[in-house]
């Protein structure tokens, strides 16, 4: 039993870090081999369109992994030790946000490449359109999403300050929901249906459901432990 324990101690972070490695690998083979980033024959905005589309898969499978780490947090410090996975959460949350950040950044100067608009013109892409095409439409559900990324972690960096102590936590609870946006977000580029990216994405969708139904029996128990426990000391005092 010590043995399978350790090997799933070992193997978890082993797997988490060797995904990031699918999208990146298939996105580069599809553009035809790392060769590409420094073939004179292919225009800057190109090789940015396909960075932006790895970090954009990268930012998903981080931002799954961060809900991960969230919801399974007690179930997986039974593994790692107590704190240990908070303190990783912690530690990861800025770099989850960075990829969020630095993948319409990269669209925003893949645009500029494209139409010769200037780099402030680009930066409307943050912009939620309210009049859009099928596929501005699509791309508002990352525009959502990104708003919402922003929103739940900054709530969670700020909670210490007094006025969010109970409401970072309602807020960080709807990463839950920012998820579903993402999901339905990723459609918009060429892959999301196509082998191994429907894998990762369905695979993702599975666990981050998972680790929503575990908290909220994990709540429940809680409730139910502290309504015993009311009931217990009510037949002392009586
Ligand atoms: C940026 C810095 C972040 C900090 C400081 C932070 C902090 C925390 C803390 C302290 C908890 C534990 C709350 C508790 O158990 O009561 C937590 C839980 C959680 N975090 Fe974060 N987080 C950050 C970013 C993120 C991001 C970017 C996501 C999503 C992509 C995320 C998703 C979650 C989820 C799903 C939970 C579990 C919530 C629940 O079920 O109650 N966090 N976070
Ligand atoms: C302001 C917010 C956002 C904008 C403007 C935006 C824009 C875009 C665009 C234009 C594409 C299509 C790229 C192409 O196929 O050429 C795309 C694809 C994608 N985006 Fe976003 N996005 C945003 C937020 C996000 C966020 C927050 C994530 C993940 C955390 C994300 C993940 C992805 C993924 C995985 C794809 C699919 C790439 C592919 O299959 O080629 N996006 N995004």
């Amino acid at each position: 039993m010590n043995k399978f324990i350790t090997a799933v101690k070992f193997l978890l972070p082993v797997v988490a870090l060797g995904s990031f490695a699918i999208p990146t690998a298939a996105i580069i083979g599809k553009v035809g081999g790392w060769q590409f980033f420094f073939n004179q024959d292919f225009n800057i905005s190109e090789k940015i369109n396909a960075a932006q589309r790895i970090i954009g898969w990268l930012a998903l499978l981080l931002a799954a992994y961060q809900i991960m780490l969230g919801s399974f947090r007690t179930l997986l410090e039974k593994l790692y030790g107590p704190g240990k996975i908070l303190k990783i959460h912690m530690f990861t949350g800025p770099l989850v946000l960075g990829f969020v950040i630095l993948h319409p950044l990269l669209y925003v100067f893949y645009e500029s490449g494209i139409n010769k608009d200037s780099i402030a013109k680009g930066l409307e892409i943050f912009i939620y359109s309210f009049n859009p095409t099928e596929k501005e439409s699509v791309i508002n559900f990352g525009r959502l999403a990104f708003y919402g990324l922003l929103i739940t972690a900054g709530a969670a960096i700020l909670r210490r300050k007094l006025a969010w102590r109970n409401v970072w936590k309602i807020l960080h609870f709807l990463n839950y929901g920012i998820f579903i946006f993402l999901i339905l977000h990723i459609r918009v580029g060429a892959d999301a249906n196509i082998w191994p990216f429907n894998a990762i994405a369905v695979i993702a969708v599975i666990f981050v459901a998972a680790g929503f139904l575990y908290r909220i029996f994990e709540k429940i128990k809680i409730i139910r432990l502290k309504k015993t426990a009311k009931i217990d000391s009510r037949r002392i005092a009586i």
